[in-house]
């Protein structure tokens, strides 16, 4: 029998990860995906825990079942992912209609728990198992796919930054080993995928490869019909020297670094224990730029972090000066139950909304230069899929800007070179030269 199965997927990319291979394992039980919850047998949320917006949203979110659920009652509802790590059984007792919870490393358990589900019981798996969940999940199915794809090489966090509840709902890092990510990245290959960017809570910390992420991605240039490799997210403590040295000499590493910072003041980044000054995280910059001069930089940044002051604000926004970033992420601080800078001095909230705006404008401003000294200048883009207009294609360049054309056959997974001509909110716009 066919069942269907509607995945929400919330946070990072490697829940995205996760979600494509729960849906997989929930293939080999006979469910197919469904793109809304009305017709589904079995919705699954795959949860995020990092601020408190996150984790309410999934509340608000089960709430608008309760009338599908009412209609039938064979419908099974499940929680994944962080929230799953953080409340397990709390989720059940807040939201009785919830039959199923599972963490993040456990998911490979899902067909067992959804077949206890169906017999009427509550199931309930937050482990940290001693298997791999990659090796105990079905195989990936050979289907064609789409030019690009992530691929979850690390997990799992050690640093204990204070703000963050990473570490508890994660685990511990661990690597996959080298041997296994080249098997998968292949098949990966085979079914259409061009480029490939390897995921991890603290990705560049990856030691399944001897000689680590730089290894790893050495090893993935010799995949004929890859073309482009990222990987995110990483720590500045652990970009090593033979992982700058490949931002210079890898030829399919793409010029796009994500490398959050979160603040730029050293009294809260001591606080925040991140373990580095502003000024080691400058330094980092600086050669990785000598190793890559055209290297486009991303960050996180938190803003109202515990006693924070208005000196130590204006330290980020001068980092932000700094660095000049080509896109990044902002949020204002949000308290975390269980992590050590929740029972700090909390800054108001309105001062918090103040920075924010003040960082985001600085950040856009920087952005939106960067994207317009694009313009006159020639890319190369991986085509993903038709654009909104007629005729159009839309696709991402070295730096991940997105791309629009006006071309003719041209189809997804090309990769053609194209000369920018206009700089829009979200995108560039460009003509299609001759290849
Ligand atoms: N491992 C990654 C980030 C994981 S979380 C890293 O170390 O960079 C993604 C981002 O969410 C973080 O970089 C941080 O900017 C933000 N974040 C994490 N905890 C937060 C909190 N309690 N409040 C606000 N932002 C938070
Ligand atoms: Fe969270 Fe810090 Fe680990 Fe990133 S490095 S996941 S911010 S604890
Ligand atoms: Fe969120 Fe968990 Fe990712 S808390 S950001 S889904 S690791």
């Amino acid at each position: 029998m066919t069942r269907k199965l509607f995945i929400k997927t919330y946070g990072c990319q490697m829940n995205v990860y996760d979600s494509e291979r729960m849906a997989e394992a929930m293939g080999g039980q006979g469910y197919v995906v469904t793109e809304t919850p009305d017709d589904a047998d079995m919705i699954l949320l795959n949860t995020c825990h990092i601020r408190e917006k996150a984790a309410e949203k999934v509340y608000s979110e089960l709430g608008r079942y309760k009338g599908l659920k009412a209609a039938k009652p064979d419908l099974k509802i499940g929680v994944a992912g962080c929230v799953a790590q953080a409340e397990g059984e709390e989720i059940m007792r807040r939201q009785p209609m919830v039959d199923l919870v599972v963490g993040p490393q456990s998911y490979h358990r899902l067909p067992e728990l959804e077949a206890k589900a169906r017999t009427g019981a509550k199931a309930l798996d937050t482990d940290f198992p001693e298997e791999d969940k990659f090796e105990h999940l079905t195989a990936r199915p050979k289907a064609k796919r789409g030019p690009t794809a992530f691929l979850t090489v690390q997990e799992g966090c050690d640093k204990f930054c204070a703000f963050c509840v990473v570490p508890y709902t994660r685990g511990a890092e661990l690597s996959r080993p080298a041997e296994r990510v080249m098997r998968e990245a292949r098949d990966l290959v085979e079914r259409g995928v061009r480029e490939i960017t390897l995921l991890g809570q603290n990705v560049n910390a990856y030691h399944g490869h001897e000689r680590g992420l730089a290894g790893l991605i050495r090893e993935l240039e010799t995949i004929d019909g890859l073309a482009r490799i990222r990987f995110t997210t990483s720590h500045p403590n652990d970009m090593d020297d033979a992982l700058i040295a490949a931002h210079g000499e890898c030829e399919k590493l793409m010029p796009y670094l994500h490398l959050p910072v979160q603040a730029g003041s050293d009294r809260i980044l001591k606080r925040m224990n991140r373990q580095h000054t502003a000024e080691q995280y400058l330094r980092l910059i600086e050669r990785l730029r000598a190793a890559r001069p055209d290297l486009h930089l991303s960050g996180d940044f938190i803003v109202g972090f515990p006693e924070e002051t208005e000196a130590d604000f204006r330290d980020t926004l001068a980092l932000i000066e700094a660095v000049e970033y080509g896109s990044a992420f902002s949020f204002k601080y949000s308290e975390r139950p269980g992590t050590p800078a929740a029972e700090r001095a909390q800054v108001p909230e309105d001062e918090k909304d103040d920075r924010l705006q003040r960082l985001q404008a600085l950040l856009t401003k920087q952005q939106r230069a960067l994207q317009d000294a694009m313009v006159g200048r020639e890319v190369r883009v991986l085509f993903e899929k038709p654009g909104r207009l007629p005729g159009q294609m839309v696709g991402k360049s070295e730096y991940l800007h997105a791309v629009h054309v006006e071309a003719q056959g041209i189809g997804a997974g090309d990769i053609a070179p194209v000369r920018i001509e206009s700089s829009g909110p979200n995108s560039l716009g460009g003509v299609l030269m001759a290849m």
